[in-house]
């Protein structure tokens, strides 16, 4: 597959072709996404809560996404590497927000980044678009105000709400953003936000009328400890697996079944 670029995506909304995202964290995963043709690869700051064992996003650092960033465009050639910018690294004031943006794409080697939130964040957006760095916004359920929101619950569930999710939408797009993510609202409220703005929208959580969709790899491949959340769908039990291998190895161990002499070294 060529290189997907901000524009490529752009043309796939146009042409109503869906787009790809997933997240991955490490250079295996990001490399076995690249190779299967993923369009773009995120790293999340979820991976405060899938790998670093937080019980949320808030405590991931610039400094802990950098760290993952880097591994992970080790394993990308063609798809679009986006990093997530962690809580209060962008909303502090625009200069801030430029300079960490521009530190995960030259310690990180994303070709993009991504911030939360809609009118109250476009400022920001803008600020460092400006400067050159392509940003995808994020609407709807945002992690980061976890505690403001009230917890990880379903939002554009009253009118005005939805109204709200539109102009966040229209701002993000008026900033500059080229893509919006859209996290857990009713498929209806996904379609009306879709159809309100001419950039791509991703859909996590918010139904089939978005531009492309975008799963936490552990959840879609049974890697995580915590439930999953309801729109997910698992398509492999890889965590079961892997841990029916490691209690088979500590038999084996266990018993002197391993090593055999097909993993020995013969002179
Ligand atoms: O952090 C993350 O993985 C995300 C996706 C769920 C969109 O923001």
């Amino acid at each position: 597959m060529s290189k997907v670029r901000t524009l490529r995506l752009l043309k796939m909304k146009e042409k109503g072709e869906k787009i790809v995202m997933l997240t991955a964290y490490d250079y295996f995963m990001a490399r076995l996404l690249d190779e299967a043709g993923v369009d773009i690869v995120l790293v999340g700051d979820s991976v405060g809560m899938v790998h670093l064992g937080f019980p949320d996003t808030l405590s991931v650092t610039l400094d802990m996404i950098i760290h993952h960033c880097a591994a992970v465009r080790r394993g990308i050639k063609s798809a679009l590497l986006v990093g997530d910018m962690p809580f209060m690294t962008y909303k502090i004031n625009e200069e801030e927000a430029l300079r960490n943006a521009a530190r995960l794409v030259q310690e990180g080697g994303c070709e993009a980044v991504k911030i939360e939130g809609g009118e109250s964040v476009a400022r920001f957006a803008a600020r460092i678009v400006h400067a050159g760095i392509p940003v995808m916004g994020h609407i709807g359920l945002i992690p980061q105000s976890v505690h403001q929101l009230g917890g990880y619950r379903v939002q554009g569930k009253e009118e005005e709400d939805v109204t709200r999710l539109v102009s966040d939408a229209r701002a993000l797009e008026q900033a500059g953003c080229f893509v919006i993510v859209i996290e857990a609202v009713p498929p209806e409220v996904g379609k009306r936000i879709t159809e309100s703005v001419h950039i791509p929208t991703i859909g996590i959580g918010a139904g089939p009328w978005c531009d492309g969709q975008v799963l936490v790899i552990n959840d879609m491949l049974g890697l995580a400890h915590q439930k999953p959340p309801h729109f997910v769908k698992q398509y492999v039990d890889l965590g079961m697996s892997a841990r029916k291998a490691v209690e088979q190895f500590i038999q084996d161990v266990h018993k002197g079944a391993f090593p055999d002499t097909e993993h020995c070294y013969t002179e």
